[in-house]
Order: C-alpha cells, then sequence, then structure tokens
C-alpha cells in the first residue's frame, strides 16, 4: 500500500483537486485506491458526491477504537473509493495531543486498511500542525502543489526545512508547480526550467479545472481528452515513474532556494 498525502502548509493551491484527480487516474491503472478526505471542509468529499458526516466520533477513529472500514463509501467509479470527511477532525490536534505518539495515529488507522488498497490519497488541510506531523509520518509521498510566486517558494523551503530537521528521511516529498498562469511571465519562466527538487509537470490555471466543482467528479472521468486532463495525467505517470528516494530532502533545498 502506499500512501501519497496532498498536503500543503498553505491553503488553496489545488491540494484536493490534486488528490481527487491523481486518485481517479490511480483506480483507472487498475489499482485498488482509496482517498481520505482529512479536512474538515470535506471539499474531496463533494467532489465524489458522499455525504460527510457520520455518526459518532471522529475522535475514535483517530484513537484507533473505532475500524475506518464501515465509514468507507464507494465512489461512482470502480475501485476508487473514499473515507469521508468528518467536521470533528476540526478537532484532530486536540485528539492527538492527549496521546501517546500523536505523530504515529495516523499511520496506525491505516495500518488497518493494509492488504485492501494498493494506493492512498490523503486530503489534507493547509497549516502545520500536529496533524501535518502525523501525516508525515504515515505517508511514503508527499505531494506538495505549489504555486510558482515568491512567497510560496518561500513556503516551500520552510516545509522542506522542517522535514529535514524532523529526519523524515523515508518520506519522498514531491512538490510541483499548481494553478499556473500563463499569462504570467514570472511563472512561466518558473515552470519551463523546474528545479531538480520540483517535478517537471505542472498542472496550468484551466477554467476547466475550476469547473470541477460543479460537474462534482473527477475531471478525467467526464472529460478524458482535455488538456486538463493531460496535465494530471502527465503528473501522475511523472509521479509512478519516479524514483522516490532519488532526491534527498538536502538536495531539494538547495535546490529550491535557489530559484
Ligand atoms: N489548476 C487549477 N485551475 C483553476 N482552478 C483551480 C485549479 N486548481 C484548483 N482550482 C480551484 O481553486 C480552488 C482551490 O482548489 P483546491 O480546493 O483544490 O485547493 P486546496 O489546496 O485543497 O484548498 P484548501 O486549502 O481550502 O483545502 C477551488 O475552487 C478549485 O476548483
Ligand atoms: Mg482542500
Amino acid at each position: 500500500m502506499k500512501v501519497y498525502a496532498s498536503y500543503n502548509i498553505k491553503g488553496g493551491v489545488g491540494k484536493t483537486t490534486a488528490a481527487v484527480n491523481l486518485a481517479f487516474l490511480a483506480s483507472q491503472q487498475g489499482q485498488r485506491t482509496l482517498v481520505w478526505d482529512l479536512d474538515p471542509q470535506g471539499a474531496a468529499s463533494y467532489f465524489f458526491r458522499v455525504k460527510p458526516k457520520w455518526k459518532g466520533g471522529a475522535k475514535a477513529l483517530i484513537r484507533g477504537k473505532r475500524s475506518p472500514e464501515p465509514l468507507i463509501r464507494g465512489t461512482d467509479f470502480e475501485r476508487l473509493d473514499l473515507l469521508r470527511a468528518h467536521f470533528g477532525y476540526r478537532h484532530m490536534d486536540v485528539v492527538l495531543s492527549k496521546l501517546k505518539r500523536p505523530d504515529r495515529r495516523l499511520a496506525k488507522v491505516l495500518a488497518l486498511l493494509k492488504g485492501e488498497y494498493d494506493r492512498v490519497f490523503l486530503d489534507c488541510p493547509a497549516g502545520i500542525t500536529l496533524a501535518s506531523e502525523s501525516v508525515f509520518r504515515a505517508a511514503n509521498v508527499l505531494l506538495v502543489p505549489t504555486i510558482p510566486t515568491t512567497l510560496s517558494l518561500r513556503t516551500l523551503l520552510q516545509l522542506l526545512k522542517h522535514l529535514k530537521g524532523e529526519g523524515a528521511r523515508r518520506l519522498s516529498v514531491m512538490p510541483f508547480f499548481s494553478m499556473v498562469d500563463r499569462r504570467k511571465s514570472l511563472q512561466q519562466r518558473i515552470c519551463q526550467q523546474p528545479p531538480n527538487g520540483i517535478l517537471k509537470s505542472h498542472i496550468p490555471y484551466l477554467s476547466a479545472i475550476e469547473q470541477m466543482a460543479e460537474r462534482r467528479a473527477p475531471l478525467p472521468s467526464y472529460a478524458p481528452s482535455s488538456p486538463a486532463a493531460e496535465a494530471f495525467k502527465a503528473l501522475w505517470r511523472e509521479l509512478e515513474a519516479s524514483d522516490t528516494q532519488g532526491v534527498s530532502l538536502s538536495r531539494r533545498e538547495a535546490e529550491v532556494a535557489i530559484i
């Protein structure tokens, strides 16, 4: 089971959009795929037309007192399931702070699903909190959608430094450029020559992607040959092909720092 977390300290950068579309592409390739909507906003659940509310506390799930299996719903797509959001996730940090080894909690919940899924996508809320530490521990690959602007790159650098400091060596950090505005020459320039620390594929800013919220479905499911779907397919190909252990955190940090 390979766990991808769609994560950024920043909000509104395309985390949920990436998680939903990449999970769909993984399922299309025959992988048994789960999206865990960890955001109390429940945007990923909304995209899959699944109600976020379930009875009982999110607390019990995080504390390991409840199995995730009954909380999982099938989506309209074969091999693609959703572990629904819960508004109670807004208290995740409070719950975690009262537990021993809080950073291991999400990994423990996922361990209960071992053998059931080939790919898991965690759709994470923005921020860098105790819950994020638990995400860093549970994930194999940290996908970091990053808008190519100076301040976003600065935040990415902060994250890379933090992860290096935490000794998160087994976590593959995979930043990619997201919501790239073709009309902005600075963004174009940064994306045309991505440094080694950042994936080559990027996701352009396209109204077709913005409209996904109206369709409430992964974009490649209803517009498979559109430029937007092609961008996500290229990103997925690159992710699956990349040697995830290849680039060290120090090197990524150095590469991002010189942009
Ligand atoms: N490449 C894109 N082109 C155009 N619109 C986009 C693109 N990616 C995302 N959006 C839109 O931008 C908004 C934010 O995207 P999304 O919800 O994926 O970001 P997020 O990082 O998950 O946000 P949050 O931090 O609130 O969870 C949404 O309205 C989405 O439809
Ligand atoms: Mg989101």
